[in-house]
């Protein structure tokens, strides 16, 4: 083993690694992206040391200079990483050794890559979290544009896909804008987690130089540090959770999709998605698809594997630091990377389609989505709810049999089914006075959506 190939670990051992187990170790292919946060820890790092006279305000200086340099050679594209350096922080120590000389040697000390790395991998969520807080804000705004034009277009309420009650396109909308409300506040609530200071855990048991972790971590902006150094160096819940919120962020993202697909499929003909969304076919003519919807709805499950996989990474391991945790960037950054592609272009998506309230309506007259407004008009009227159920199904069996609308059985037909009614039933079977009567918070009456609306525009600001 010549000094050319030491590692920074090597001096204990008799041989050099083997060039298989030297690629299947080495992480810098992916961890690179870590390297800005990795500089940034650095420096407040190497700060801490100079302010606590662990280094000199010299030893500060080369090392703020050098990493300076190395940023600017990463941002220029000019850094050569070196797979034989293993990973994203040992070829920036490498580097800055090479630039500045002892004082590059001297930045490692009273740290680990323990608790460096955790220290990294908290910094990047961190900024991913604010960026994505934001992504999802804009989706929920494209998604209140959209609605605000449709609080008056019906259209079927579904459960069991069969129609069941007539609801708002924009009532349907802003189903989404709640669930995507709760994604939110899920990804702030995970970011005060995250949010913690792991470095001077330094391996595990903490270290014997005097450090001062609270002003390191007011430097790089944490709300304070990890209590426990084991815990510090080993854990990676905060990165699971942040995973299970992108997973129920794409969850949610692939019911609309799905819906997407259904509502732009001829047989609904409810909506149109803009063609730069969507491909042709190579063999049929005709095709337009959903690709876009589809792909998010597919991307989904990548998602939720992450999320598991980050989950068994994890289960297994007696503390504190193994080598395991090196698996948790690939799917971290394949969340970070999936949810910020999907978010935005589900936000243009969003701004192109073209709504088609005919279908809606004629889709929603066809389901006896009024049954039910019958039903509670014979309620009011002093019928007992379930007598009142009966005498509906009856009727609409008897329409069915008929294939007409209950609004279209002329009035002595309708009192077949019950006594109680009379002309006044005509305005109740209609779509628009079945919307108008839900008229409560919560509700599909336009006057709620449009005030649901409104508080959500207010709740963006
Ligand atoms: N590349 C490693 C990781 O991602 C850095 C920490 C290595 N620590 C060690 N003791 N080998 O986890």
């Amino acid at each position: 083993m010549t000094m050319q190939d030491k590692q920074a670990w090597s001096g204990r051992f008799a041989e050099p690694v083997a060039e298989l187990v030297k690629r299947y170790t080495a992480s810098v292919d992916f961890d690179k992206r870590l390297a800005l946060v990795d500089i940034q820890g650095s420096l407040a790092h190497a700060q801490m040391l100079a302010s606590c006279d662990i280094i000199s305000t010299q030893d500060l200086k080369d090392i703020q200079r050098g990493l300076a340099q190395i940023e600017n050679e990463i941002l220029a594209g000019q850094f050569e990483w070196q797979l034989d350096l293993e990973d994203v922080h040992l070829n920036i120590e490498k580097r800055l050794t090479t630039l500045v000389g002892d004082a590059g040697k001297r930045l490692h000390t009273g740290r680990s890559r323990n608790d460096q790395v955790a220290t990294d991998v908290r910094l990047y969520l961190r900024h991913s979290i604010d960026d994505l807080i934001l992504l999802v804000k804009a989706l929920q705004a494209a998604l209140l544009d959209l609605a605000q034009h449709h609080t008056h277009t019906v259209m079927p309420g579904f459960t069991h896909l069969q129609v069941a009650q007539p609801v708002s396109f924009a009532h349907h909308l802003m189903a989404y804008f709640e669930m995507l409300k709760r994604d939110g506040e899920r990804l702030a609530d995970c970011r005060k987690r995250v949010n913690r200071l792991p470095l001077g855990a330094a391996a595990l048991a903490g270290t014997s130089y005097p450090i001062k972790r609270e002003y390191v971590a007011e430097l790089l902006d944490f709300e304070g540090v990890c209590e426990n150094s084991l815990d510090a160096v080993s854990d990676r819940d905060f990165a699971i959770e942040f995973a299970a919120v992108g997973s129920l962020i794409m969850t949610h993202l692939s019911r609309l999709s799905e819906e997407l697909i259904l509502w732009m499929s001829p047989r609904f003909g409810f909506i149109d998605i803009a063609d730069r969304f969507c491909t042709g076919s190579s063999i049929m003519p005709q095709k337009k698809n959903p690709d876009v919807p589809e792909l998010v709805r597919g991307k989904t499950g990548r998602v939720n594997g992450n999320l598991v996989a980050l989950l068994t990474l994890m289960k297994g391991q007696p503390l504190a630091y193994n080598k395991d945790n090196q698996e948790d960037k690939e799917p971290l950054f394949d969340t970070i990377d999936t949810l910020t592609q999907t978010l935005r272009i589900y936000a243009d998506m969003m701004g192109g389609i073209t709504v088609k309230p005919e279908a809606m309506r004629s889709a929603a007259f066809q389901g006896y989505a009024t049954a039910t407004d019958l039903a509670d008009y014979l309620v009011k009227k002093g019928l007992p709810f379930r007598d009142a159920h009966e005498a509906v199904a009856l009727a609409v069996r008897f329409a069915v049999g008929r294939s007409c609308d209950l609004s279209e059985l002329k009035l002595e037909e309708l009192q077949q089914f019950s006594g109680l009614i009379s002309d006044d039933i005509y305005a109740v079977l209609t779509l628009e006075g079945s919307l108008a009567a839900r008229n409560h918070i919560g509700g599909t009456a336009p006057q709620q959506v449009e005030a649901a609306i409104a508080r959500a525009r207010k709740s963006l600001t």
